[in-house]
């Protein structure tokens, strides 16, 4: 074989395992409610979610994962999206379920989106953190990431980590470890609460309203059957499932925290008379 035809070849093998780890919506999520509303357009590379008077959407994948490195990136919804809200959420099943939380909580034209966060185990969230961002979530596309492993999860817009919860079991904070969660998400219309404590109504003459994804990346261990495998096929641990923030990270954590933060249940006395959460005691 000459030089040039077996470059050739090896260019063909590295697209072929680019193509193949390439997301694909068609190969990982279902569109599940909507009657429509929700797409899978430019052959699996982008979802619209859209929203009108009659119906939101929705979507989930199609996998179960314990543990992993979930990334999405998200075009919210322009314009006057007051009265709108587009989650992006895990979840597991059952009474007793856990959940990591992003939800975006539209605004009128000009007005700042909120970022809610939220972690729920066995049932039971009231860990509200909410932020602002630092800069217009509906111009751009903009990377969506929860981590999630053993000992910590961590929230990160645009590689930047916004929130960390860590496991405090020790101390006797629940942490979710053993129940799998699908990735979900939909958008809907949420005006009796969303903007303002649901003073601002959406506008229904700006519909249909349109949420964009695009490059869905779960480097997660799958569940199938009562056991987890693990993407990594090099056989060595993944890097995320011992990921912990650095010392830059953590200082980026601290600059979002001091100036984008608009809510953290950890310094709402009012709300815990008899004493805040215990994750809330610690540093
Ligand atoms: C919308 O904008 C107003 C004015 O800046 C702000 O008070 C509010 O928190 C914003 N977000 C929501 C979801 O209402």
């Amino acid at each position: 074989m000459t030089t040039s035809s077996s470059s050739l070849l090896i260019f063909v093998l590295i697209s072929f395992v680019l193509v193949a780890y390439a997301a694909n919506f068609n190969q990982d999520i279902a569109v599940t409610w909507g009657d429509g509303r929700g797409k899978i357009l430019e052959n699996g590379q982008l979802l619209t979610l859209t929203l009108d008077k009659f119906s939101g959407s929705g979507f989930q994948s199609k996998n179960e994962y314990l543990f992993g490195k979930i990334d999405m990136n998200i075009k919210l919804v322009p314009g006057n999206s007051a009265g709108t809200v587009t989650t992006y959420y895990l979840r597991s099943q059952g009474t007793a379920w856990d959940e990591i939380d992003f939800e975006f909580l539209g605004n009128l034209s000009g007005d700042p989106y909120t970022v809610h966060t939220n972690v729920y185990c066995g049932g039971k969230g009231d860990r509200e953190q909410q932020f602002r961002l630092w800069f217009d979530p509906t111009k751009d596309f903009h990377t969506y990431s929860v981590l999630w492993n053993p000992r910590r999860i961590i929230f990160s817009v645009d590689g930047t980590p916004i929130r960390e919860f860590k496991n405090l079991e020790s101390i006797g904070v629940p942490f979710p470890k053993s129940q799998p969660m699908r990735v979900y998400s939909s958008l809907w219309n949420a005006d009796d609460w969303a903007t303002r404590g649901g003073l601002i109504k959406t506008d229904w003459s700006k519909a249909p309203f349109t949420a964009s994804y695009r490059n869905y990346k779960a480097d997660a261990c799958v569940w199938s059957s009562g056991k987890s495998s693990c993407s990594s096929s090099s056989g060595s641990r993944n890097p995320w499932w011992s990921q912990e923030l650095d010392v830059g990270s953590q200082q980026r954590l601290r600059w979002v925290q001091k100036n984008y933060m608009i809510y953290n249940y950890c310094t709402d006395t009012k709300r815990f008379p008899q004493g805040l959460p215990k994750e809330c005691t610690v540093r």
